[in-house]
């Protein structure tokens, strides 16, 4: 399938998340139009008036959005950020129960509306909730997906092009597994350049630039597993860098890229793992993940990835999903 013509995505939820990425899109003319839905009309509809207010120097996306669910017809993405969100010190995991019964109304509704779509969840905790979704809708499992560790990978590379003093995008390093607490850094993949991490040497022009080592590495990693708690405890939510993060989830399946991003999907075998959602390195197009990559891990890696999936599986069994 080519670029999808006329593409419109829905971005369901207009809390500080919702927004964020309707915003992000906007700015990057992620999509031709931009629906935002909310059963909250008074908020969704001034939301959706403020986005419209600046489209005048955003370019050719167009902002449209309401309280009744017919904003989300024939939408080639739906968005999902409606739910419970994490308050200060709270896990992701702690909003399960509450989001599974959010999405066990919500999904019916936007079926209806736009049964061909690929659905992305952005609620947390993502990966559960995928699996939730997947066995609501009884889509195909390509076609559901969640913004996973797309973000947490922004995170990690910011964080060594910033101390490396290297253009992010010449950073390759993933984070992968579940969107938190049990996620962990791809180190044995991880390149600066071409080069292993491990082997890049600063220039000599920048002496106070050192080599990487195993404990900083590590240190970073933690940084990057932490970095949303951080957030929340200062301004109560995070919702810029997921915005633009999700925005660029849209692109590449609004453009038909077959872009490789870690999203995350219900795996069916991949790795040893059934049934259990968690991201890792995926090609990403149109028809949502379109190839789950095999991605070479340590066996420390293989580890984490096990026990990333293990969590989620207890969590999945508690919700009985
Ligand atoms: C975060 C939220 C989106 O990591 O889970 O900021």
């Amino acid at each position: 399938m080519a670029v999808i013509e006329n593409s419109k995505v829905a971005v369901i939820g207009a809390g500080s998340v919702g927004t964020a990425i309707a915003y992000a899109c906007l700015i990057r003319r992620s999509a031709r139009t931009i629906a935002l839905y909310d059963v909250n009309q008074a908020k969704v509809e001034a939301e959706v008036l403020d986005l419209q207010h600046g489209a005048l120097y955003t370019g050719s996306s167009q902002i449209i959005g309401g309280a009744d669910p017919s904003v989300v017809a024939g939408a080639h993405l739906v968005v999902i950020t409606a739910g419970a969100k994490q308050d200060p010190g709270q896990s992701r995991i702690d909003l399960a129960g509450t989001n599974v019964r959010i999405l066990e109304s919500l999904l019916p509704v936007l079926m209806e509306q736009a049964p061909n779509a690929v659905y992305m969840l952005v609620t947390n905790p993502c990966d559960v909730l995928t699996v939730a979704a997947q066995q609501i809708t009884g889509l195909p499992d390509e076609r559901v997906m969640a913004s996973g560790t797309v973000l947490d990978t922004s995170r990690l590379r910011q964080l060594l092009a910033t101390r490396a003093g290297i253009a992010p995008n010449s950073v390759h390093a993933d984070i992968v597994g579940e969107h938190g607490d049990t996620e962990f850094a791809l180190w044995s993949q991880a390149r600066i350049g071409p080069v292993p991490i491990l082997d890049w040497q600063p220039s000599s022009t920048a002496p106070e630039r050192r080599p990487f080592t195993h404990a900083e590495l590590d240190e970073i990693a933690d940084t990057v597993r932490n970095a949303a708690y951080k957030v929340i405890e200062g301004k109560g939510a995070t919702n810029y860098a997921i915005g633009i993060s999700a925005a660029r989830i849209v692109e590449a399946i609004l453009n038909d890229e077959n872009a490789v991003l870690p999203v995350s999907i219900v795996h069916r075998g991949h790795h040893g793992i059934d049934g259990v959602a968690l991201s890792l390195p995926s090609v990403v197009n149109s028809r949502g993940v379109a190839q789950v990559l095999d991605v070479r891990m340590s066996a420390q890696e293989d580890r984490h990835l096990h026990a990333s999936a293990e969590a989620l599986k207890k969590v999945q069994e508690d919700l009985g999903i």
